[in-house]
């Protein structure tokens, strides 16, 4: 494409800065991506206090910056760095931004100020295009936690000719989380009572951040085309289906990419032993360093099972929990897990390690470090999601030949290949029910596969490493959305 943009992208998370999730990943690669295709591109995060300055050469910039709230005038400062040559923007605001989580406390309860917080990260990147004269052709946002951006550019008095030509582009990493909260927070917005309505910011008597964003938006994207297609409709909608229906041809699923710097067998600089399609040597070393780090007995011959993610109802580990004792008992296999959140959860997974010692370990907490390890050392990745806007670790999974057992749904159905049992064709096994038996099953598919028809088994670990996910082509797929976000 020969249009080259000023694209502003705006986010509440950014590898390596600060990441919960998937979304962090996305915001690292993303804008590399597009500045590798030519853009001009610029990052703005908040400054969480725990980043730290020094390791990655943060500066003060533009000190300091008044930015409106309505007729409210508040004051903040901002920060730089560059990241593979794309500068990224702190804002720096110690009343919202100086606390120990990104989104909530250590006991998960969520700052109560969320909707101010990240109501003024919005009017501050805007703010600072006007201070910076940097005129955007697009004003990219990312999920409800910046999603006033696009109401912000449509309503907003700027008296500035900075977004004369502006458009915005809304994706949504996940439609579950939605920024719903009291109206009484609505005037800080600035934005007017005029938009607190029912086809804007107005839901069940509550604002919702995602449903005036989605209503303002130039364009709307989710992370997957099946997911995409799920939340269009009535069941799956998270009660925005009849938005994003409104929309168009203005919604549409773009897959997420995969930064192969960070998740390659071949470079990771987390794990022991590198490795390739054609040397698979590394991974065996890898295995065996899995197996010691979670005091597993030491066998390269028994199938790991890996688990990595977020303990929410999303990602489907209670249904895992419910089969755990059984598969534990009849199969021959073992079980490493990395997680955190759910309580209940938590205490599972642990009691498990604890029970069954040298066949199960759990790590409760976040770690980079084990997330890679896991992904290098494990045999197979399991994925029981009840609903997956796209799920980045299938993806890695693939890349380090770690065969994903997936529930079909979202990105998960859309970047994993079904087995063949007759072929040996496939990247990975699938299940559709959403129950504990159909997970049961197709774990015990994966590891009769292991055992009985290693033949195939290489065939599935060759054609999975053989994929690519890459975010050049995510990249180029953005570049349509904001083309159709500017017409
Ligand atoms: P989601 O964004 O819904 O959490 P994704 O699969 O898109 O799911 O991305 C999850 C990202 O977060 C991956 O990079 C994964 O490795 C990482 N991650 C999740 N939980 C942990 C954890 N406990 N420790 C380290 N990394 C984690
Ligand atoms: C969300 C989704 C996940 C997706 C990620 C990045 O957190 O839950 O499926 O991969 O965002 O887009």
């Amino acid at each position: 494409m020969d249009y080259k943009f000023n694209i502003l992208m705006v986010s509440s998370e950014m590898t390596p800065f600060a990441k919960t999730g998937g979304l962090g990943d996305v915001v690292g690669a993303l804008p590399k991506a597009l500045k590798n295709r030519g853009h001009n591109i610029a990052v703005v995060l908040p400054k969480y206090s725990f980043i730290d300055t020094g390791e990655y050469d943060i500066r003060p910039l533009n000190h300091p910056m008044c930015v409106h709230m309505g007729n409210k005038e508040e004051w903040c400062s901002v920060h730089q760095t560059f990241v593979d040559g794309v500068p990224v923007y702190f804002i720096e605001q110690n009343d919202y931004f100086d606390r120990e989580g990104l989104y909530h406390d250590k006991k998960m309860n969520d700052y109560s100020d969320n909707p101010r917080r990240f109501a003024f990260l919005c009017s501050a990147a805007l703010q600072f295009c006007i201070d910076k004269n940097f005129s955007p052709h697009i004003v990219h946002a990312n999920d409800w936690q910046t999603a006033l951006l696009p109401a912000y550019l449509k309503i907003g008095n700027w008296y500035n000719t900075v977004f004369e030509h502006t458009a915005s582009v809304l994706t949504i990493h996940n439609l579950a989380f939605q920024g719903v909260y009291s109206a009484a927070n609505y005037n800080y917005t600035g934005l007017g009572l005029e938009n607190f309505t029912l086809d804007k910011f107005e839901y069940y008597g509550a604002m919702n951040y995602l449903k005036g964003g989605i209503y303002f938006a130039d364009m709307v994207n989710t992370v997957s085309p099946t997911y995409a297609r799920e939340i269009s409709t009535h069941d799956l909608g998270n009660g925005l289906d009849i938005a994003l229906r409104a929309k168009g041809d203005r919604f549409w699923g773009i897959l997420n990419g995969v930064d192969y710097d960070i998740w390659s067998p071949e470079y990771d600089r987390y794990i022991p032993a590198h490795y390739s399609v054609d040397y698979m040597d590394g991974k065996i070393e890898c295995k065996r360093k899995l197996q010691q780090i979670f005091n597993l007995r030491e066998d390269p011959f028994v199938p790991i099972l890996g688990v990595v993610g977020r303990f929410s109802s999303q990602k489907g580990y209670h249904l895992l929990a419910q089969i755990f004792e059984e598969m534990i008992n009849s199969m021959h296999v073992q079980f490493v897990i990395l997680g955190t959140g759910d309580k209940e959860l938590e205490n599972f997974y642990n009691q498990m390690s604890y029970k069954y010692g040298s066949r199960v370990g759990a790590y409760i907490g976040f770690s980079e470090e084990l997330a890679h390890l896991i992904e290098a050392g494990s045999d197979f990745f399991i994925m029981p999601s009840i609903f997956e806007p796209c799920g980045l670790n299938q993806i890695y999974s693939l890349r380090y030949g770690t065969i994903p057992i997936v529930r079909a749904t979202g990105g998960l159905n859309d970047t994993v290949e079904n087995y063949n049992e007759y072929t040996g064709e496939g990247t990975g096994f699938k299940f559709w029910e959403p129950t504990p038996y159909s997970l049961y099953y197709t774990i015990g598919w994966a590891v009769s596969t292991y055992y009985d028809r290693p033949y195939h088994m290489e065939k599935l670990v060759k054609n999975a490493m053989n994929q690519r996910f890459s975010w050049d082509m995510s990249a180029e797929e953005y570049e349509y959305a904001y083309v159709r976000a500017l017409t």
